[in-house]
């Protein structure tokens, strides 16, 4: 199997085990890791950090960069207080715990934009990087497992280099990636891809032999992904907006398959997805950075022909049918860094139609993906704002309420802002779809209410609108109650109107 996997010689003779190779992280450290959401994420040597601290008592914090969330190593690492600084995403329930106690510091970031912050030093050296693989080729060249992210740019840049090579990947995944490393500034070039399947890179991360200092063997599983099952009310949202789409391709606004297709992380975005396997629709792409459930479904009853991403993220049912399929996929099937999967210059170039999922959105057409109360950290903003702005069209889903009504997700002002009105087309709940393209404020708030915004909340919001229009502007606000829902939930749990206010 080592001969194998690990094709270079000299590599070869460097396997060691976790416990030996953790003792090389120290307090404070930048450690830049393999992972984007949940999978191909290093496990094994930060395991064996924890069980080192849990052993000795030591106390030791690094700053921890990677793609995006890891699976359970985040929250190992964040229970055992071994995390200084959280970059740039992540949606472990401890983690979240802690970075709201402001315990850890977590900058959400772009996740395009990540590497150019690592390749231009801003993150200060990276002294380790750990990168899991399915094997090492006689180059040195990484071939990683079931996500890219920063990958390529962790191992361009670290001091070190440690592999996790994991046997479990069939060894067919050599090929499935396309690693390409945009050029140093200035003069750098166009990014030469123009179409969802082009291979633009090389299916390795390039790494001189000598660079990796180590290689851990590891049968580590990626934690599975637990989404909600699709409901009426996601397979709703599906509906309009699979009408949606026929209706602008009918008026000549799209073309007949749509446009590549990017769906977000979460329960809604893929439920969504999986809604249009039963809609007469064939040969979609998708362009997306992370293929769920929802992908592989499609691409298994044809009706979607490519996908380009930078992960796979998978139920553990999925994750099976997948590894043991893997030969029906690689064709159809590309994974990048996530500078490329997310990168502004060709998303607007293959003219991708985003889905997105917000917590809230307002009645202008803000919309907030991560701050529950304009507060506390959900899990970050991903790459939602790398592909709403650059989107040919950016579509937001959310439910019209939460927490059993208790919560309006239609606000008359988010309380926190993560993609603004400029850069939200259309936006949809289980109630109905706005098109808020060409719309005036006025006219978006009016629709928006109208089609939008759950019943129970329905005649406050007309209110809040009203009573603000007759104030003047351009975009109407009360500004001393423009967050008052969000203050009435934290007094009294409960978003919903109280009859005296509606008298008023
Ligand atoms: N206020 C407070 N809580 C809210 C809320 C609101 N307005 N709207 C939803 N919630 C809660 C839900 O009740 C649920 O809570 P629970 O976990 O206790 O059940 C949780 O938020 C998740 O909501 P759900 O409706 O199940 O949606 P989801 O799983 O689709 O996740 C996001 C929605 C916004 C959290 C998720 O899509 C996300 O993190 N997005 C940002 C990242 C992103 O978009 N990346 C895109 C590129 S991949």
């Amino acid at each position: 199997m080592l001969e194998e996997r690990i094709r270079n010689a000299a590599v070869r003779a460097r396997v060691t085990d976790a416990d030996e190779v953790q003792a090389w992280i120290r307090d404070g450290m930048t450690v830049g890791v393999s992972g984007f959401t949940k999978s191909g994420d290093a496990k094994a040597v930060l395991k064996a950090l924890v069980r080192r601290v849990e052993r000795t008592g030591e106390r030791l914090r690094i700053r921890l960069l990677s793609g995006a969330s890891l699976g359970e190593v985040d929250g190992l690492l964040a229970a055992h207080d071994l995390v200084d600084l959280r970059s740039p995403y992540q949606g472990d329930a401890t983690l979240r715990r802690i970075i709201n106690g402001g315990e850890v510091g977590y900058i959400d970031q772009h996740l395009s934009e990540m590497a150019e912050w690592v390749r231009a030093g801003w993150w200060g050296e990276i002294d380790l990087a750990i990168i899991e693989a399915a094997a090492i080729t006689e180059d040195g060249g990484i071939i990683p497992t079931t996500s890219v992210g920063n990958s390529p740019v962790f191992v361009e840049r670290a001091k070190r280099v440690i592999v996790e090579i994991n046997p479990d990947i069939p060894a067919e995944f050599e090929g499935l990636h396309d690693i390409y490393l945009p050029e140093q500034r200035p003069n750098r070039g166009p990014i030469p891809l123009v179409d969802v399947g082009d291979r633009i890179g090389t299916p390795y991360i390039p790494c001189p032999p000598e660079k990796i200092a180590a290689v851990v063997v590891s049968q580590e599983r990626d934690t599975p992904s637990n989404l909600t099952r699709p409901d009426e009310e996601t397979e709703q949202m599906a509906g309009y907006i699979l009408e949606f789409l026929q209706h602008e391709v009918r008026r000549g606004r799209l073309p007949a398959g749509f446009g590549p297709l990017q769906s977000g992380v979460g329960s809604v975005a893929n439920a969504v997805l999986a809604g249009l396997k039963s809609a007469p629709v064939r040969d979609l792409e998708v362009y997306t950075e992370v293929m769920q459930d929802a992908v592989f479904e499609l691409l298994d009853a044809g009706v979607v022909r490519a996908a380009s991403s930078c992960s796979f993220t998978l139920s553990e049912s999925m994750r099976q049918h997948v590894l043991a399929n893997f030969r029906d996929y690689k064709d159809r099937v590309v994974l990048r860094p996530q500078e490329i999967s997310n990168h502004p210059e060709v998303v607007r170039r293959l003219g991708v139609i985003a889905i997105n999922a917000a917590l809230e959105v307002d009645v202008y057409g803000n919309v907030n993906s991560t701050h529950v109360q304009g507060t506390h950290m959900m899990n970050g903003l991903g790459g939602s704002g790398d592909f709403a702005r650059q989107a040919a069209l950016s579509i937001f889903v959310t439910k019209s309420i939460a927490k059993e009504g208790r919560i309006s997700c239609v606000v008359p002002f988010v309380a926190h802002v993560d993609h603004t009105e400029h850069d939200v087309d259309v936006l949809v709940t289980e109630r109905g779809l706005v098109d808020l393209r060409g719309l005036p404020p006025r006219a978006r708030a009016k629709a928006i209410v109208d089609h939008l915004a759950h019943p129970d909340y329905r005649d406050a919001l007309r209110d809040y609108v009203r009573r603000a229009s007759a104030r003047g502007g351009n975009t109407p606000h009360l500004l001393e109650e423009a967050f008052g829902w969000h203050v009435r939930y934290r007094e009294t749990g409960d978003m919903r109107p109280r009859v005296a206010m509606l008298a008023d």
